[in-house]
């Protein structure tokens, strides 16, 4: 089997391919390949393990040639990869779901209470060496326990931050979600439409998958419902919303803060958005955990094998075109 590999990845998945298909090829820089390169380099490939940075749409499957039977994507999202023209070819596309919800759920957690207690202004005041002694009005925050938590997008990872946020965090939780979430329920979550959620929640957490639907689902509108003292995290993905109204909001103070880690046109930031004091920014560490990035090698290399071998992959996303 001819396998190729778009960028190094943990090695216990890397392993796995290897001890069954010998020497694969894994793109030996540790960066994004270009277009070009990603066209050449899948050809001729029975299967691909590609990262969310990769864009794979038609033309790249078609490059790959009709014998490739697979994308095993690494991640959880799969808006880079165009599951129509899959699903056209009978190609299969596979993630890596429910590894990661324990490390994105926390650095969402992480995010919120970094901003809300202005950790990272702190760091920056004490290595200025401006520090003169504890102070009543110096750097005040806002509280964590006993607010109100938002969850756009009730799926694996705003489940799991709703439950922890409120037995550890006495928080109040509402939830958008195009179905009822009983777990939710069970903790006294109530379901909202987003407007609502915007108005009430003092802290907002974006769980959204993005596709066309949710393009810019926070905008300038979602942000002048919000509280004075809102805070607004993304773990998700960055376009879900409108960045640059943000940066306004932000700007203008209309909201507390915001902590992201995704952005609308990764990696660029848009203008204005690093000089605000108001948001803690993280290079899209979800997942970035030791043991997170190491389940998800495992499980890509296994979706690729499964499908390799002639059998569904557990975590085949594009189902119903098989
Ligand atoms: C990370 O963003 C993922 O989708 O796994
Ligand atoms: C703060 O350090 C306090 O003792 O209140």
């Amino acid at each position: 089997m001819n396998i190729y590999v778009t960028r190094r990845i943990p090695e216990a998945g890397l392993e796995m391919l290897r001890e069954k298909y010998g020497n694969i090829e894994v793109n030996p820089d540790d960066r994004v390949l270009t277009r070009d390169e990603l066209l050449e380099k899948v050809k001729g490939r029975d299967g691909v393990l590609c990262l969310l940075t990769d864009t794979i749409d038609g033309e790249v499957m078609d490059a790959a040639g009709p014998q490739c039977k697979i994308f095993s994507n690494y991640a959880v999202g799969v808006n880079n990869i165009d599951l129509d023209a899959a699903s056209q070819r009978k190609v299969m596309v596979t993630n890596t779901p429910g590894v990661l919800t324990d490390a994105t759920a926390d650095m969402a957690a992480a995010l919120m209470f970094s901003v809300a207690r202005r950790v990272v202004e702190s760091d920056q005041f004490m290595r200025s060496g401006k520090y003169e002694g504890w102070s009543p009005m110096l750097l005040l925050g806002q509280d964590v326990t006993g607010q109100t938590l938002g969850i756009v997008g009730a799926g694996r990872i705003g489940t799991d931050l709703a439950i922890k946020m409120a037995k550890g965090f006495s928080m109040k939780i509402v939830y958008t979600d195009l179905n009822d979430n009983a777990e939710l329920s069970e903790i006294g979550a109530r379901k909202v439409d987003l407007e609502e959620l915007c108005r009430v929640s003092d802290y907002i957490s974006i769980h959204v998958n993005y596709y066309p639907e949710t393009h810019h689902l926070i905008d300038e509108k979602m942000l002048g419902l919000m509280k004075p003292n809102a805070i607004l995290v993304n773990t998700a993905r960055g376009p879900v919303i409108d960045e640059v109204a943000l940066v306004t909001a932000l700007k203008e103070k209309r909201i507390f803060g915001a902590g992201l880690d995704v952005f609308e046109d990764e990696p660029a930031m848009k203008p204005g958005l690093a000089e605000l004091p108001n948001v803690i920014l993280a290079p899209h560490l979800g997942s970035a955990t030791i043991d997170a990035r190491t389940k998800m090698s495992t499980m890509a290399a296994q979706n690729l094998i499964s499908a390799l071998e002639g059998n569904t992959p557990e975590f085949l996303v594009n189902k119903e075109a098989f």
